[in-house]
């Protein structure tokens, strides 16, 4: 049984390792659109739906909107046109993911 705990330990630490790298890449690349729509991607100027929460899908799509130029907002371009299309599901994901955990507290 002694034996089991350290082999345990590592399993745990590996797996929430492999969790933490999943949540990572969007954390940082979300970083920057955090000063206008707030950390969890709940603040919004009046008439602006929250982008936190709402479905990394649904987010993923309208950021792709932005990044090809069937909507148009200069602060919304130049963050999205360097970003690869795995940055766009990324970020997505991460405000999904943050928005929910925001709005279950
Ligand atoms: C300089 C401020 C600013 C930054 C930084 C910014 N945004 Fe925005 N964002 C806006 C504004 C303003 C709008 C509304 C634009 C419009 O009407 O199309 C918007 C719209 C959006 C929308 C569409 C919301 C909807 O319901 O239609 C999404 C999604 C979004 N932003 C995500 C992001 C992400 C992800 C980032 C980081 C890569 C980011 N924004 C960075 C200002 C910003």
């Amino acid at each position: 049984m002694k034996r089991l705990i350290p082999a345990f330990l590592a399993g745990a630490l590996i797996w929430a390792g492999a969790a933490r790298a999943d949540i990572l890449p969007g954390e940082t690349k979300a970083f920057q659109c955090t000063a206008c729509h707030g950390p969890t991607g709940m603040r919004h100027a009046p008439g602006q739906a929250a982008i936190g929460g709402r479905s990394a899908e649904e987010l993923a799509a309208i950021l792709r909107d932005y990044r090809h130029l069937r909507r148009i907002n200069p602060a919304m371009q130049v963050l999205l046109l360097p970003m690869s299309e795995q940055d766009v599901d990324d970020v997505a994901e991460y405000f999904s993911l943050v928005g929910q955990t925001a709005a279950a507290r």
